[in-house]
């Protein structure tokens, strides 16, 4: 892969927080907040523009739900970055079938998007409520027609895992799932993250988590399914047609350098990674004051490096390069441990996690570092 950089812009807006999201994002704004965040993404595209200059590159606009701006101020954002730094590699947008229309689909691919994320979760509308999507499985499947139509690259998102969920209702999303010719699919399993009312409502025994032995059973029907369907199981989570694979993920999973602008963006810049704050009244205020964009800097020294590149390389096909572990001591002995035990495996110059154990990488890889 050629050294591409990547950037990645963050727009933390959403219609109404899901239950079981993390990542942040507000659902509550107006328009003079929305203008405000998008003069201030332009500023800090400013800052960092010495960084990506002369690199090819890849554009990630995520969320939040970044078709919840107004297409002049996606436009505005957009515009910006290519007359700064050219045309992206990889254009993706990320979208939530509530906020796009035919019309605004072949708007974002007349700005030059490449590629459409579409953030679909399931078919099944009772599981949809438990979410706490706001849209139908209808809304879905209309979105991935038109999504179909309009760009040669579509991704969807798929969770499972969902707390009441079971295997036939699996089974039942990914023949669904299927009946789309998507060059991409990411089957996420869920993670209950803190703070969120996934979260509590298990805390308190409203909700029941899907058991360990099911979960690995949901990941392996995921798995063969996709797999025996011609998709490239190339991440834990990813799946690919040939040729399709996301470029600009891959830049995180090599640990090649990004840029992330906006609420709680994080860069990989120079040995540093910098985190953004996660409010969109600091950010726009430190912007508006005049003073520094505010992040919290962490610097990744050989040690870090060696625990993040085994973090993030065995939950890659490709696996870790071994060249990259022989510096990496005591970890380089526990992989070499785990070869012999068999869960690991040796490809040419890497090192792998065999497909088998992919369920359970979690566990595995928290035995290395
Ligand atoms: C950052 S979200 C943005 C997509 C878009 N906002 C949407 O939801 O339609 C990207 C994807 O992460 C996945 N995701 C978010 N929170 C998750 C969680 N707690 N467990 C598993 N997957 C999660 C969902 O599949 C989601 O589509
Ligand atoms: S999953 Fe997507 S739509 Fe739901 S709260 Fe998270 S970012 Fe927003």
């Amino acid at each position: 892969m050629i050294r591409l950089k990547g950037l990645y812009i963050h727009v933390p807006f959403c219609v109404r927080k899901c239950n079981y999201c993390g990542f942040y994002s507000v659902d509550e704004f107006d328009e003079g907040v929305l203008n405000r965040f998008v003069e201030a993404v332009v500023a800090e595209l400013r800052e960092r523009i010495p960084f990506l200059k002369g690199s090819p590159y890849t554009l990630y606009i995520g969320g939040g739900t970044p078709t919840l701006l107004p297409a002049e101020l996606l436009d505005k954002i957009v515009d910006s970055v290519f007359s700064s730094l050219g045309e992206p590699r990889e254009f993706t947008v990320e979208a939530n079938p509530k906020t796009v229309s035919l019309k605004r689909l072949a708007r974002l691919r007349e700005m030059g998007v490449s590629r459409l994320s579409l953030g679909v979760q399931s078919f099944n509308d009772r599981l949809l409520k438990v979410l706490g999507r706001v849209h139908t499985s209808f809304d879905a499947r209309s979105c991935l027609e038109w999504a179909l139509g309009v760009f040669d690259s579509v991704n969807a998102d798929f969770i499972f895992g969902i707390p009441s969920q079971n295997l036939e209702e699996l089974e039942a999303d990914l023949r669904e799932v299927l009946g789309f010719p998507l060059s991409h699919i990411s089957y996420y399993g869920l993670s209950v993250e803190e703070g969120t009312p996934f979260a509590s409502w298990i805390e308190s025994g409203v909700l029941t988590p899907v058991e360990d032995d099911l979960w690995a059973k949901m990941y392996d029907t995921v798995r063969l399914t996709l797999t025996e369907a011609g998709y490239n199981h190339y991440e834990i989570s990813n799946y690919a047609r040939c040729g399709f694979s996301c470029l600009h993920n891959l830049i995180y999973w090599r640990r090649r350098e990004y840029v992330g602008l906006g609420p709680s963006a994080v860069s990989f810049v120079s040995g540093r990674r910098e985190k953004n704050v996660d409010s969109v009244k600091d950010y726009i205020s430190s912007y508006e004051s005049g003073a520094s964009f505010e992040r919290e800097v962490e610097v990744i020294d050989p040690d870090k490096e060696c625990v993040e590149a085994v973090m993030l390389s065995l939950r890659t096909s490709r696996g870790i390069r071994v060249s990259e572990l022989t510096e990496c001591g005591g970890l380089m002995r526990r992989v070499e441990e785990l070869v012999s035990l068999g869960f690991l495996e040796v490809k040419g110059s890497f090192i792998r996690l065999k497909e088998e154990f992919w369920s359970v990488s979690n566990r595995i890889i928290a035995e290395i570092v």
